[in-house]
């Protein structure tokens, strides 16, 4: 290792972390690979990193606990073994690792792809930290080197090495392949550097649903709707942002509402409010929950996604201070806009069975306009301080409010939910904002409506100069 290196590792503590995360500009042999000082083995990719060998070990731990953050076919790693042995090797001769694991890698896909077995082993001595994955099935899933072995290291530099399972062509030439062990490498830095920096894991997914229970859903729901609705989709938004993120959210929903009806005994309604383009309620409703969708403007694709169900999409112009829904169990908002602080407090009003879900997306207020005033810090970004505003409202309306990170493709993935209530709603605070706010708010113009008032404005005769 260079002396460069050590320097770069001792730095105080100063640092500007966007520096260490741009010094990522990895050494790449995929197509001419250099041999390595072990028989057999080829380095494929170094890359220095400026973090200690501590940092290492955590980030391949992770790695080892959590392949499915780095490896996307796979859903998770089931631990059969892990054994730590005492190896006196300060001179770099022993062979015997200081931890042997073995895992077997889950598929997200459990119908295409195979479960596959592998020995991890960790090395350590005074010169170098190392680890080795080596599958133990002969037939590889599509996403794994084609390698009896596959990675190691050193303090200071990240080096992935293979041991290829045809010696006389190591090469690498399939650029998916190519891809994958880049991104495992960046992947591996990246965590290095944040463990140096102290950073701690900021989303906080599974919470109310595991990702055991989760994923399995998901595949189901994809299977079933997804390409259907992707060949089929009408509207001139993008099929596959739209129709996977809805399937997501549905998904995670359905897990809920089992916990629910396992709870209470009573099938989940729903009414989902600002449906949109009314996807995520087509899902629900298709996996045979009772419920609709309103927006103040219907979309092009609603007769398809209704079919037979001819109330299924619903044209209203609401006002949230009038709206109640009783015998309702769910009400939903997904990025809805300005209903959405609106919906604990309709929640609250529509009887004790009334829960609800928003994922809020655009910061509007209870007047619904965007002139809210946030309390920003340098640690609280724009959207985390919207969220604790609604969180603060469905607080004030009663509920025990919960979060989760959904597992969606939008930046804008926090979902606030209100299943229980703590109290009834009588906050006097908030009384006042609702009375002041339902004066205030006035429902958007839909796009239509905006077109008329044009034309209309259009066929107005002009003053003459
Ligand atoms: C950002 S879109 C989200 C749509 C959908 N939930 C989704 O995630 O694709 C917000 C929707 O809320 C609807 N909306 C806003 N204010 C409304 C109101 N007062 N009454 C009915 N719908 C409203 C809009 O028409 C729009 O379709």
């Amino acid at each position: 290792m260079s002396k460069n290196q050590i320097k770069i590792s001792n730095e105080s503590e100063s640092v500007d972390p966007q520096s260490l995360f741009q010094q990522f500009a990895p050494s790449i042999y995929f197509e001419t690979p250099k041999i390595s000082s072990k028989k057999d083995w080829f380095i494929m990719a170094d890359q220095v990193v400026p973090a200690t060998k501590e940092a290492f070990w955590e980030t391949i731990r992770r790695w080892t606990m959590e392949p499915q953050f780095v490896i996307p076919p796979v859903e998770r790693a089931e631990i059969t073994l892990n054994e730590s042995n005492e190896v006196d090797d300060h001179n770099g001769i022993s062979d015997k690792p200081t931890e042997t694991i073995s895992r077997t890698l889950i598929p997200k896909r459990k119908s295409k792809d195979a479960a596959l077995m592998e020995k991890i082993q960790y090395f350590e001595n005074d010169k170098e930290a190392r680890v080795i994955y080596e599958p133990l099935d002969s037939k590889l899933p599509f996403y794994y080197p084609k390698t009896y072995r596959n990675d190691n290291e050193q303090q200071g530099m990240l080096r992935l090495e293979v041991a290829p399972l045809d010696t006389l062509n190591p090469l690498v030439t399939d650029p998916k392949m190519q891809y994958a062990l880049k991104t495992i490498l960046h992947k591996l830095f990246k965590w290095c550097i944040q463990n140096r920096l102290g950073y701690t894991k900021k989303a906080h997914h599974d919470v109310l649903v595991p990702r055991e229970t989760y994923q399995p859903m998901y595949q189901y729901m994809k299977a079933k709707y997804g390409p259907q609705l992707v060949a089929n989709w009408t509207e001139q938004t993008d099929p596959k942002k739209f129709v996977y993120e809805d399937i997501a959210i549905a998904s995670y929903l359905l897990c809920i509402w089992k916990q629910e009806e396992a709870k209470t005994k009573r099938r989940q309604n729903f009414v989902d409010l600002g449906c949109g383009n009314g996807l995520l309620t087509f899902l629900l409703s298709s996996e045979g929950h009772e419920g609709y969708g309103i927006d103040i403007a219907d979309r092009k694709i609603w007769p398809a996604l209704s079919g037979k169900k001819k109330d299924l999409l619903r044209v209203q112009a609401l006002y949230p201070a009038k709206a109640i829904y009783p015998n309702t169990e769910w009400l939903i908002g997904n990025h809805a806009d300005e209903l959405v602080p609106w919906i604990p407090i309709i929640a609250a009003k529509s009887g004790a069975n009334c829960k609800f879900i928003v994922i809020p997306c655009c910061f509007y207020g209870l007047d619904g306009t965007r002139s809210l005033s946030l309390p920003l810090s340098a640690t609280l970004g724009k959207y985390r301080a919207y969220t604790d505003y609604i969180k603060d409202i469905a607080s004030k309306a009663g509920f025990h409010v919960e979060q989760d990170y959904l597992r969606i493709p939008s930046t804008k993935n926090i979902a606030i939910i209100g299943r229980t209530r703590e109290r009834d709603q009588n906050d006097n605070e908030l009384a006042e904002s609702v009375a002041r706010a339902s004066q205030a708010f006035v429902p958007r113009k839909t796009d239509r409506e905006k077109e008329e008032e044009r034309q209309e404005s259009l066929k107005k005769p002009k003053l003459e100069k």
